[in-house]
């Protein structure tokens, strides 16, 4: 795990773990650590979190704290990374649908605490509503720890390689391969959306800690790169 667009500030580590679900277990303990200790001294835990098939280990451990372990999640407040858009919150293919059936609906998170960026906006309001999510966690005094994966082409959330380091909440055209990779998922390119509110290079990377997980051979070739990158204090090409 590491972080592809190291900030001066930033250490950055990378560990292999034997299984996913090794990984998902040690993410899992540390929000579990932090969590406990805001809330014995009553104040808020604040989590960036990832759609994707990475993360889903990690929110199912997450959901057996809560249920066998006692894991009281109502302190926490949680900002999703992005959405398409334009995206109903219904939709099969909203990650606001996505992230209340894999997380929210079976854990204990208030809703009021739960942001993902809105991808029922009308075009004329996103740029103040990317700029009020930043608003909202700066507020907060910043993300704890924040979830990430890594798409083939080295985006993260969707940030593609190249994007300003300095970049915040903000409307983005997607990627080909991006579009071409979740078209599964849409039965087809045709119907991915080209666009998608995502957080910026800059919102993720202020997080206190980041997590990037990867896991399986696909994702090989672009962690090598990334961790070469973070080690040069470049970024992707
Ligand atoms: P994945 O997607 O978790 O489904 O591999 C990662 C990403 O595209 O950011």
């Amino acid at each position: 795990m590491t972080s592809p667009h190291p900030l001066p500030h930033t250490r950055t580590r990378t560990v292999k773990f034997p299984t996913a679900a090794v990984a998902a277990r040690y993410v899992a303990k540390e929000i579990d650590k932090l969590v406990r200790a805001r809330n014995a001294a009553g104040k808020p835990t604040v989590l960036g979190l990832a759609t994707g098939s990475t993360p889903v280990g990690l929110y199912r451990e997450l959901i057996r704290l809560h249920k066998d372990e006692g894991l009281d999640l109502s302190r926490v407040v949680t900002f999703n990374l992005d959405e398409y858009f334009p995206m109903t919150r219904e939709s099969q293919h909203s990650y606001f649908r996505w992230m209340h059936e894999t997380l929210f609906n079976h854990v204990n998170i208030a809703p009021e605490n739960i942001h993902i960026p809105d991808g029922t906006l009308k075009p004329d309001e996103v740029d103040a509503a990317c700029a009020e999510y930043e608003r909202k966690i700066a507020a907060l005094g910043g993300i704890d720890i924040q979830i990430l994966g890594i798409g083939r082409t080295g985006h993260i959330a969707f940030n593609e390689p190249g994007s300003p380091q300095n970049s915040r909440t903000r409307l983005v055209t997607l990627d080909s391969i991006t579009r071409r990779d979740a078209a599964d998922g849409f039965f087809g390119e045709k119907n991915v959306p080209h666009h998608a509110l995502t957080m910026g290079v800059a919102s993720i990377l202020e997080a206190r800690r980041v997590f990037l997980m990867a896991f399986g051979e696909h994702k090989a070739g672009i962690v090598y790169k990334a961790a070469r990158a973070g080690a040069h204090g470049s970024h992707l090409r």
